[in-house]
């Protein structure tokens, strides 16, 4: 695991590098801007030349041949005499002149001797109309003049459409760093629970920390909805915490300020003479296309499982998705805002048709309608009526987001950052097959339990080490769905023979899920055994240890994860003062069929147990089945004889409640009782995990000491 994140921080240098590395569009120099000013008059007025250089990017060497007196003379009287008020820009223009026409070996001696011999000769730009000799298409013998006013203006006009560039460019790198800013303050945050917990108590408790955790980095965005999805007519939400809120709205006014700051208008403009619109739509495009380009590879990067954000800033993939999906719906609006502004541009000067029969507009418009694709299909109605549809979908058309993409800014500059992009993603990519590689292809045994759950046992390589409250991905090989990798939360166990194990319990669901309970229940012992692949181990750890008291709070199969954590601290920690409470809320008897084995491992230990049966009645119970099957199985007669008492007295130590539990007792009552630094950890069902963060988040001033909140739920 080690070497993994050393790569992955070793592969995000070199991408900064990379992106960093010198670029014409990012920046303009003065010195350009000066010389191409120049040389915009020159190619505007007359023909001086008929010496043409077939490179792009030397096409203007043609003005600065030393064997041509009358075009160098007249460069170097643009240049001098142009900028004589504004010595900055003359030396700049200078310089750069010099550095540009390198290939010719021009001296800045013999740019001054061209300017002293043409001086006798200038004939002033204002005349050429009524000089009998002057056509515009046949060479011109003469150095010409402009006046000073004129220069300034075709300047004016190159400082405004390049400087919007310069801005782009520092805007960009701004919207991208915040990110990045916010995802190293959240990793010292993380690393201060791990290395200094005692300052966190005694430092971040006071008034400011608590109410800034009471208001802003504790509660949902309005009153309790955050894990738990929020419906109005066909759409259906994941609303972001608090925190998540204002990181996103923020960030989300500095693009919008972005996109305007520094966009001006010049009169006269010489790129659009009289045409107010076509120039400020332009630079609305090349401001908010610019932006777009920039922030391609971070949201890939929030997508990914492999991925550096996740592991400096200790957050969840749910939270980094939640980005994913606000970054990428923003990033959006500045493609449509592009597109829509060239559009505009482009038909403001009557040139629509003729641009949009441009190759690289064309892809523009690919990449612009598979962007609009991405945005609606990833709605949550979609995402969570077909998953794997979603997924699949996800996956074609933001291949073609970036490939049509990076076919319209080819010859821009801007490939770099469609290259990282690529990078970003392939990189993912590789890291995962890495790991399915590493585990290696093993054979689980599956068993149905309880009619209502599954139970995955797969051997691990002794060298790959789960950690609490880790994830995994899992691909069962089977022909049906051997490509799909679902996440689940893992146990690691040790079977009585010594094999090392990891369990998964996976609840029975609509999709695959669905099609095992099928194919489970026609097997003998409904158990089989089925050859999977694992990808993992994922998740950061959570400083939990760090607080003298953990709180759990697990509700139906969001079990696992919190039980690896509670077992893991009351081995390590059996001798201390530290406190372990542990509750558990299911439905029924029969859930607790599936995980007694392993709640047997809490007997004797400090873990105080405490499990709500919500519907105890054993006839509700018969109902629902009867409704459900049709007939009352094997399964079911068995567990008829076994009533609540014997898993009573198997589980002796454990605190049997039955009924709803209120979550506003059970925190409230934890806060008066438990002494010291405490945290709550919670997965259960998103109402469940809601009202905790709520009343937890409500109460904190009840305790003296450093309170704190994880939820292990992740919902994408
Ligand atoms: C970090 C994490 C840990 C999890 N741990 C557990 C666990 O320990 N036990 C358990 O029962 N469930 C767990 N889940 C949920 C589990 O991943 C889904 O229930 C499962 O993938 C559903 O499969 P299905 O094809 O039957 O789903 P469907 O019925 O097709 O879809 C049900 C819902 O599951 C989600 N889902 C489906 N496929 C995926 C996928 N590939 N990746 C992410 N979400 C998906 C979607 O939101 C969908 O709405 C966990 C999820 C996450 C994100
Ligand atoms: C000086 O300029 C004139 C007019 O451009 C040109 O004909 C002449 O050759 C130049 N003299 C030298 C020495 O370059
Ligand atoms: C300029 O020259 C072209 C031929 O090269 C000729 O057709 C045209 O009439 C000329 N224009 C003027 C104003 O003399």
């Amino acid at each position: 695991m080690r070497f993994l994140k050393f790569s992955l921080i070793a592969a995000a240098l070199a991408i900064l590098k990379f992106a960093t590395a010198e670029e014409p569009y990012m920046f303009a120099p003065v010195g350009q801007m000066v010389f191409y000013s120049c040389t915009y008059l020159i190619g505007s007025t007359a023909l001086l030349t008929e010496e043409t250089f077939t490179d792009d990017d030397f096409y203007y060497g043609a003005y600065c041949d030393p064997q041509n007196p009358v075009t160098l003379g007249t460069l170097a009287h643009c240049l001098i005499d142009g900028f004589s008020t504004h010595a900055r820009e003359r030396e700049k223009g200078l310089d750069y002149t010099l550095k540009y026409c390198k290939p010719l070996n021009l001296t800045r001696e013999e740019l001054e001797f061209a300017y002293d011999n043409a001086t006798d000769y200038l004939v002033d730009s204002s005349e050429l109309a009524s000089d009998p000799n002057f056509n515009m298409t046949e060479l011109y013998y003469s150095p010409i003049k402009w006046n000073v006013t004129t220069i300034q203006q075709v300047y004016d006009t190159f400082y405004s459409f390049d400087m919007n560039f310069t801005w782009s460019t520092v805007f960009s790198i701004v919207l991208v760093s915040y990110w990045f800013i916010v995802i190293g303050i959240a990793g010292i945050c993380n690393l201060l629970y791990f290395v200094a917990p005692n300052l966190i108590n005694s430092k971040f408790n006071g008034d400011i920390s608590k109410s800034f955790r009471k208001h802003i980095s504790l509660p949902a965005t309005f009153r309790k909805s955050h894990a738990n999805f929020v419906s109005l007519k066909y759409f259906l939400w994941i609303l972001p915490t608090r925190l998540e809120s204002l990181l996103i709205f923020g960030w989300f006014i500095l693009v919008l300020a972005f996109n305007i700051a520094h966009i001006n208008h010049v009169s006269p403009n010489y790129f659009w003479p009289d045409n107010e619109v076509a120039e400020i739509s332009r630079e609305v495009a090349d401001r908010s296309g610019i932006i777009a380009v920039y922030l391609i590879p971070v949201n890939i990067l929030f997508a990914g499982r492999n991925n550096i954000l996740l592991f400096v800033s200790g957050w969840s993939q749910s939270r980094l998705l939640t980005f994913h999906r606000w970054t990428s719906r923003i990033m959006f609006v500045c493609v449509i805002l592009h597109s829509v502004g060239m559009a505009v541009s482009a038909a403001a000067q009557q040139l629509y048709a003729e641009t949009n029969s441009e190759t690289y507009v064309i892809w523009g418009y690919v990449g612009t309608i598979s962007g609009a694709i991405l945005c609606i299909h990833s709605f949550l109605r979609f995402r969570s009526t077909n998953y794997e549809l979603f997924l699949l979908g996800h996956i074609v058309f933001a291949a073609i987001f970036i490939v049509g993409g990076w076919i319209h800014v080819r010859d821009l500059g801007y490939e770099i950052w469609y290259i990282t992009a690529t990078c970003v993603w392939g990189f993912d990519r590789l890291l995962r097959l890495a790991r399915l590689a590493v585990f290696g292809l093993q054979t689980a045994v599956v068993e149905l339990k309880a009619d209502e759950m599954f139970k995955v046992t797969v051997p691990r390589p002794k060298y790959w080490k789960p950690f609490p409250g880790c994830h995994a991905y899992i691909h069962f090989i089977r022909p049906t769905c051997f490509w799909q990798s679902h996440p689940f939360t893992l146990v690691d166990y040790k079977l009585d023979d010594g094999t090392d194990v990891i369990i998964m319990y996976i609840k029975v669901k609509g999709g695959v899920t669905h099609g095992f309970h099928r194919f489970l229940s026609l097997q003998p012992g409904q158990t089989a055994m089925v050859k999977v692949l694992v990808e993992g181990p994922y998740g950061e750890r959570i400083p939990i240890d760090r607080f003298q008291n953990s709180v759990f709070v697990a509700g139906g199969n969001g079990i696992p994860g919190l039980y690896s954590e509670a077992i893991d601290l009351s081995r390590r920690y059996s001798n201390t003062t530290k406190r372990i409470r542990f509750y558990w809320v299911i439905r029924n008897w029969r859930t607790l069929q599936w995980f007694a084995d392993e709640l047997k491992q809490f007997e004797g230990t400090k873990v105080e147990t405490i499990i709500y049966v919500t519907k105890p009645e054993i006839e509700i119970f018969y109902e629902e089945v009867d409704k459900k099957r049709g007939k009352v199985g094997d399964f079911l007669q068995s567990s008829l004889i076994s009533p609540a008492d014997s898993i009573k007295s198997d589980l002796a130590f454990v605190e049997f409640r039955e009924g709803r539990p209120i979550i506003e007792d059970i925190v409230k009552l934890e806060m008066k009782d438990l002494q010291g630094t405490k945290c709550f950890i919670s997965c259960a069902h998103p109402l469940m995990v809601d009202e905790m963060r709520h009343f937890i988040s409500e109460s904190l001033d009840m305790s003296e000491d450093r309170v704190d909140y994880f939820e292990q739920i992740q919902v994408w």
